[in-house]
């Protein structure tokens, strides 16, 4: 089959990680070398773990400092407090933030606790605050079983923003044993939306596993539409797809 966009299969999650941490690490310190913070757009799920294992490995051997990397995280369940343990605050200080040299007001993820009232008033600062710092020089992609890309479910249009959206019953499903049940899985999240994500300059979706190779498949051979956010991908200049064997299997 043929794909739209590149895609680079690896024998397993670590190998591709670690190509993709040091092409990440090599493109901050060019960036800082250039005079400038470097901005990444991160994200969470079990997908990114190995990846940001290997950034604090780099950054333990010198080889990564943050100390001039800004970051946005895609998006925040609604109602959780950043305390929270499944909230992705709570997510990102534990497998990334909390290993490495970043100032803490570099340091940007939607607010869960914001009230309905300042919602919108909430995500549309978080945008500004993208633009402010210059734009997302690399952004990190996960993907979910609806091929949703941030909390981006089927409906998604190309152009959304930051938002409010309403958790897919299939992705809360996915969540329910993280929270406890479904009955604790929040309904709503802030996410980025698609037309935000495809400003980053560059981009990486990650995937392992054979529960992935079907939707990776759908994305990169399927029509562009809105019922699969990933598909958007296919018409960004600089997007690539990470995969392990397993993940690309149906290619
Ligand atoms: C959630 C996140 C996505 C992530 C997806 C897949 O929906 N908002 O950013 O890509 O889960 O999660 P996992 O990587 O655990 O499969």
């Amino acid at each position: 089959m043929t794909e739209s966009l590149p895609v680079r299969i690896f024998p397993d999650r670590t190998a591709a990680s670690r190509t993709l941490a040091e092409e990440v690490a090599a493109l901050v310190r060019s960036i800082n070398d250039s005079g400038r913070p470097a901005v990444l757009g991160l994200a969470t799920g079990r997908t990114p773990l190995p990846f940001y294992a290997e950034l604090i490995r780099l950054h333990r051997e010198g080889k990564l400092s943050f100390a001039r990397v800004v970051t946005f995280n895609l998006d925040e369940y609604l109602g959780l407090p950043g305390n929270h343990p499944e909230s992705y605050r709570a997510f990102m200080q534990k497998e990334l933030f909390g290993h490495v040299d970043i100032p803490v007001e570099n340091i940007h993820i939607p607010d869960g606790m914001v009230g309905p009232a300042e919602l919108e008033a909430h995500c549309a600062a978080y945008e500004e605050a993208i633009r402010a710092a210059g734009g997302i020089d690399f952004q990190l992609l996960g993907i979910g079983r609806t091929g949703h890309i941030g909390f981006n479910e089927p409906g998604s249009p190309r152009e959304s923003r930051t938002r409010r959206v309403e958790l897919d019953p299939i992705t809360r499903q996915d969540a329910a044993p993280a929270f406890g049940g479904l009955e604790h899985v929040p309904e709503y999240a802030i996410s980025m939306g698609c037309g935000t994500i495809l400003e980053a300059r560059r981009i990486a979706l990650l995937a392992w596993g054979s529960a992935k190779a079907g939707i990776v498949r759908e994305a990169l051979t399927g029509p562009v539409t809105d019922q699969v956010s990933a598909s958007f991908l296919q018409d960004h200049a600089d997007a690539t797809f990470y995969l392990d064997s397993e993940a690309g299997a149906e290619l």
